[in-house]
């Protein structure tokens, strides 16, 4: 690929005092490899389009500001090389970029995250110490690498929000948690210095909260730190049921397949699953939706599927059993 050459960035733009709706411009400009996505959009801002809005400050990747969405996908700009994006332009030689989603913008690229951190506070996203304003710094509260260990990849996270702007939840459902704020439940649960765990866990049970997740895995495919959060999801679940937080429908799905695992021979019993998610009266408000999905032909399989190895599906739940003693059962 050429060293330099002429590349449109498709930008779209909004400005509330004067524009009724957004609208995409397109600049074209001549740059070299090794230029960033910020560097580009503060080139053009420089050069072509002063009134151009973004919102950037360490250039660097650590304070999280600049995350945009280039070419459909969320990331920082100031960390994505104008060339690892030109193959995957949709159209040759134009670059999409777009502000987050799932957010109000404010000006061009700039979006209001303001209820982003408003659940930060909702969930009571900080260590709560266990040292007392006055005495703080007078004792060290020391914690150990292992213990760290655990939070380790968590405390990563530098709040861009790429993963709430493509949260399909965070889209249709404006109350539901979001994945960042529950990494950061996760990492503030697990720190020793901590006061507040059962607190936290309670909030994060309610409803919009963790159960609601669908396990769609976007937010682990576009975070910008490549932080694991299925993996604090789930962590966050499963102390929720050792805590006995299990009064929500997803979390009593999750118990009737986990039920359903360990009694039969691998087999899921679909049809009883409202029952016992939903009790008598929900199950019984899902008839017409039951009902609509049956003439759609969308009917659990008459048979129902069974695991072909289930005496490996035996071992994996002794294995768990003995990995995770104090379980729920
Ligand atoms: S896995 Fe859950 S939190 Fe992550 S993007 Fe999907 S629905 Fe959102
Ligand atoms: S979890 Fe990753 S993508 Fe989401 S805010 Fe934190 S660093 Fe950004
Ligand atoms: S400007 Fe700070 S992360 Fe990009």
């Amino acid at each position: 690929m050429e060293q330099r050459r002429e590349l449109t960035f498709k930008i779209r733009c909004f400005n509330p005092e004067v524009d009724q709706e957004p609208h995409y411009k397109n600049y074209n400009v001549e740059l070299e490899q090794g230029i960033t996505i910020l560097r580009a959009i503060n080139y053009i801002k420089d050069h072509i389009d002063p009134s151009l809005t973004v919102r950037f400050f360490c250039q660097a990747g650590i304070c999280g500001s600049c995350a945009v969405k280039v070419n459909g996908v969320s990331k920082l700009a100031c960390t994505t090389q104008v060339w690892d994006e030109i193959p995957l332009a949709e159209v040759e030689g134009t670059i999409v970029i777009e502000p987050l989603a799932n957010f109000k913008v404010i000006r061009d690229l700039v979006v209001d995250i303001d209820p982003m951190i408003q659940k930060l506070k909702n969930h009571k996203a900080w260590v709560v110490p266990t040292t007392a304003d006055e005495k703080m710094g007078e004792k060290e509260v020391a914690v150990q690498p292992e213990e760290f260990e655990r939070i380790n990849a968590a405390t990563d996270c530098i709040l861009c929000a790429s993963c709430y702007s493509e949260c399909s939840l965070c889209e249709v459902s404006p109350n539901f948690i979001s994945p960042l704020v529950m990494l950061k439940t996760f990492r503030m649960n697990d720190d020793k210095r901590d006061t507040i765990n059962d607190e936290r866990l309670e909030i994060a049970n309610h409803d919009g909260g963790i159960w609601d997740c669908t396990h769609c895995y976007r937010c682990v495919e576009v975070c910008v730190k490549n932080i694991p959060i299925m993996d604090a999801i789930s962590g966050l679940r499963h102390e929720s049921l050792q805590k006995n937080h299990d009064y929500t429908d997803g979390a009593r799905h999750a118990l009737a397949f986990k039920q359903d695992i360990e009694q039969g021979p691998g087999r899921l019993r679909e049809i009883t699953l409202p029952l016992r998610t939903l009790g008598p009266v929900g199950a019984i408000s899902q008839i017409p939706f039951a009902v609509s999905m049956g003439l759609k032909g969308r009917v659990p399989p008459m048979f129902p599927h069974t695991a072909k190895d289930h005496d490996g599906l035996k071992r994996s739940i002794l294995k768990y059993r003995k990995d995770h003693p104090k379980d729920k059962e």
